[in-house]
């Protein structure tokens, strides 16, 4: 492949993204990232999740952070800018080049990303919820990269995105298959992560704008 062929495969690849979040406010992306890309991501997920690296996530942040398994029982370890391997500074750097085409298109005014890798013990969960917090706003565009080669139906912990209010709703669910991303307007889509029977590995985050 030449250089233009795959910048404009590059491009398309955002722009898909884009568009998703500009028309339903969400799109499921299969083989966003090379596979092996995402395996990398996932060796480097296991090596810290085997040093320890991982807390039990927590809800709301700041002052207000709780740690509370009746919503969810996953573990995460956030990324520290300064401290990226080269695998994680290239995925970063997609992400970033996604935040500037989202910005040149739907004006959102995304200034930065925040971002962990999440493991998901079997048996693990994350019910209905949405990724704005009381009174803070900021998380405006959720991406989650997922890192599992060979999802399986019965392995469960698809995310259930919820298409509209209300108890009724419609939705749709995501297997996380390596290389999936999933991307959609933090504010508008509740979610939940149906319990894993088998362990489950994801790079997730949010775009923020100013407060
Ligand atoms: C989250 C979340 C969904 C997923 O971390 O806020 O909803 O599919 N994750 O991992
Ligand atoms: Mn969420």
């Amino acid at each position: 492949m030449n250089l233009l062929v795959e910048g404009a495969a590059v491009n398309e690849r955002y722009r898909a993204v884009v568009e998703a979040l500009a028309g339903p406010g969400w799109g499921v992306f299969p083989d966003f990232l090379p596979r092996d890309q995402v395996r990398e991501l996932a060796r480097e997920c296991r090596a810290l999740w085997d040093a320890g690296g991982f807390r039990h996530a927590g809800i709301g942040n700041g002052p207000t952070l709780q740690v509370n398994p009746e919503v969810r029982t996953d573990r995460v370890m956030w990324l520290n800018d300064d401290l990226l391997t080269p695998i994680q500074r290239q995925w970063m750097d997609v992400l970033d080049d996604l935040r500037l085409a989202i910005n040149r298109e739907l004006a959102l005014g995304l200034f930065e990303f925040e971002g962990h890798f999440a493991v998901y013990p079997p048996g693990s969960y994350y019910r209905r919820h949405l990724d704005q917090f009381k009174g803070i706003g900021l998380r405006t565009v959720t991406a989650i990269l997922y890192l599992n080669e060979e999802w399986k139906e019965e392995d469960g912990g698809q995310l259930r995105l919820f298409l509209e209010s209300g108890e009724e709703s419609p939705y749709v669910e995501v297997q996380p298959e390596a290389g999936t991303l999933v991307s959609f307007l933090s504010g508008s889509f509740i979610h939940e992560v149906l319990p894993a029977n088998r362990e489950r590995m994801s790079l997730t985050g949010w775009y923020r704008k100013r407060g």
